[in-house]
């Protein structure tokens, strides 16, 4: 069973996927983490993540060790990320890895929850369940402002803002795997909905689509 997940920043994709794949008892994949590292991995080596090459030899060097980084949460990883996934041998390079997981997902798993930005449209386009979670920019840049200041981050909302419309203008706009709702994809907007919602919401479709549960 796969459950493909996409969506832009901060729509309420990962904190679905977390109770989705509880839930299920599904294995877990953030793909974000994956360009996160890649981008990461160009800074820390004094690179600059649009730098084709630079980037395409970060990607295929990732390291599981690499996920682990706390500075991949750091907006700073975020802009790095959304720079070098533009780059199509990037993305070629971490296609691999997501479809294997996918195929053989760890732990014994029997299927997993798979986010991202392409993951129903490129990575597993015959997923079983494709979820497409979205929320205005403002609610979103809201919501990161909040987690950022509960991280004891400081931060203005205006700039918060203006880096998730920079954000969603590079993943919308660029030419490989752009994000976008994959035709059979359930559309869901997050925009007054809390966590709770959103999971009951996805859920009873999942049950109402297919016979597992
Ligand atoms: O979901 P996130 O904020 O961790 O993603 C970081 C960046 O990585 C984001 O700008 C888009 C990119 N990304 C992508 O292009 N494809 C994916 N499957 C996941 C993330």
């Amino acid at each position: 069973m796969i459950i493909a997940i996409d969506g832009p920043a901060a729509a309420g994709k990962g904190t679905l996927a977390r109770r989705l794949a509880d839930h299920f008892s599904l294995a877990l994949l953030d793909t974000g983490l994956l360009y996160r590292a890649t981008g990461l991995k160009v800074l820390n080596s004094g690179g600059d993540p649009a730098d084709v090459s630079a980037a395409a030899a970060a990607a295929r060097a990732l390291d599981p060790e690499d996920l682990k980084n706390p500075e991949l949460r750091a907006d700073g990883a975020a802009n790095a990320a959304s720079k070098v996934a533009v780059i199509p041998e990037v993305r070629a390079a971490l296609l691999e890895f997501q479809r294997d997981f996918a195929k053989n997902p760890p732990n014994g798993a029997k299927g997993a929850v798979i986010d991202g930005r392409d993951i129903g449209t490129v990575v597993c386009p015959g997923a079983d369940v494709k979820l497409f979670i979205t929320a205005s920019a403002e609610v979103r840049a809201e919501r990161r402002l909040k987690e950022l200041q509960e991280r004891g981050l400081e931060a203005i909302y205006a700039r918060v803002l203006q880096d998730m419309k920079e954000r969603d203008a590079r993943d919308s706009g660029r030419d490989v795997a752009p994000l976008k709702p994959a035709e059979d994809a359930f559309f869901l907007d997050t925009s007054g909905l809390d966590a709770e919602a959103v999971f009951a919401t996805a859920l009873d479709h999942i049950l109402k689509q297919n016979s597992f549960g």
